[in-house]
């Protein structure tokens, strides 16, 4: 507990050296899964079109990703940044929330998917966990989604959000809205599009306890993440401790002034083994 208390306090120290202010959220992240078993449904679906995707335990466990029912010190954190960053949400009026960070890698796509299960494990919610980081696309590595599963095709205005949507067994009110693994072709541009801003208004209206989980890009390495941010409701910014440079997280959060950042996430990579290889798919 002291650990968690003063890695807090480092984060509080961060975020005021970084400039930002306000009584936000921060949350630490700092324990790899331990792989807990089982499934758990709650209640029903939010939306009864989408297609089912089975989703091993074996592949979660391998990229990081907590089940509902995970009891881990991970998990608890996540179920704590889950209910205060629900708060923040419902006081604002807020739906949609965009994972962001300065660079690659800080573990963006670890924390969308992770507070999203966490979001949707909460019965008053449901959750969309949209993948629109189209320069390096890992929802589906995480979920073991297909090639066909694309959200860029929605985007392109070829398919339909319906037509896209995941629902992941075992996480009742989750859904997944992946990219295609390695589809960077035409992807400069396309979250500029209107019908990027179309596809989140109607994620967004469709259901009103919905939350909408954006896996954004990162800020500092290309436009993406800027186009989208005015398009979320708030921000979550990720820290990855040891790794992200101070100067880095205060050029991001600079560029970040038309939405607000509801939170600081620290991820600890540090402290932690080496990610293993890739998933088999
Ligand atoms: N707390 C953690 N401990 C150990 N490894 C982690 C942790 N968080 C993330 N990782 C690992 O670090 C790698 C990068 O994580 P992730 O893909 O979530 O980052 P990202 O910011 O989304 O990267 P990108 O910029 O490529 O989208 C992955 O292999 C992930 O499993
Ligand atoms: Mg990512």
């Amino acid at each position: 507990m002291d650990k968690v208390r003063q890695a807090l306090d480092r984060a509080r120290a961060e975020r005021a050296a970084a400039g930002i202010e306000g009584d936000r959220v921060v949350a630490t992240i700092e324990t790899r899964p331990e792989g807990a078993a089982g499934d758990t449904s709650h209640g029903p679906p939010s939306s009864a079109l989408a297609r089912a995707l089975a989703v091993g335990a074996d592949l979660l466990d391998r990229h990081r990703v907590l089940r509902p029912d995970d009891r881990s010190p991970a998990a608890q954190a996540f179920r704590m940044l889950r209910t205060q960053i629900l708060q923040r949400m419902r006081e604002n009026g807020w739906q949609t929330l965009g994972v962001v960070s300065a660079r690659s890698l800080d573990g963006k796509t670890t924390v969308a998917a992770n507070l999203a299960i966490a979001i949707a494990a909460d019965p008053r919610h449901t959750a969309v966990l949209v993948d629109l980081d189209l320069h390096r696309p890992a929802v589906a590595k995480l979920f073991g989604a297909g090639a066909d599963d694309d959200v860029a095709e929605v985007l392109r205005e070829r398919s339909t959000v319906d037509a896209m949507m995941l629902k992941p067994t075992g996480m009742e009110r989750l859904r997944l809205l992946p990219a295609r693994l390695g589809g960077a072709e035409g992807a400069p541009g396309l979250v500029a599009r209107p019908s990027c801003e179309a596809l989140l208004s109607e994620l967004k209206h469709r259901y009103t306890n919905r939350i909408i989980v954006v896996d954004m890009p990162p800020l500092l390495d290309n436009d993406d993440a800027l186009t989208l941010a005015p398009l979320c409701d708030c921000l979550l910014f990720v820290v990855a401790e040891g790794r992200t440079a101070r100067g880095d997280v205060t050029r991001a959060l600079t560029l970040l002034r038309e939405t607000p950042v509801i939170g600081t996430v620290l991820n600890n990579c540090s402290s932690l083994s080496p990610a293993p290889a890739p998933a088999q798919r």
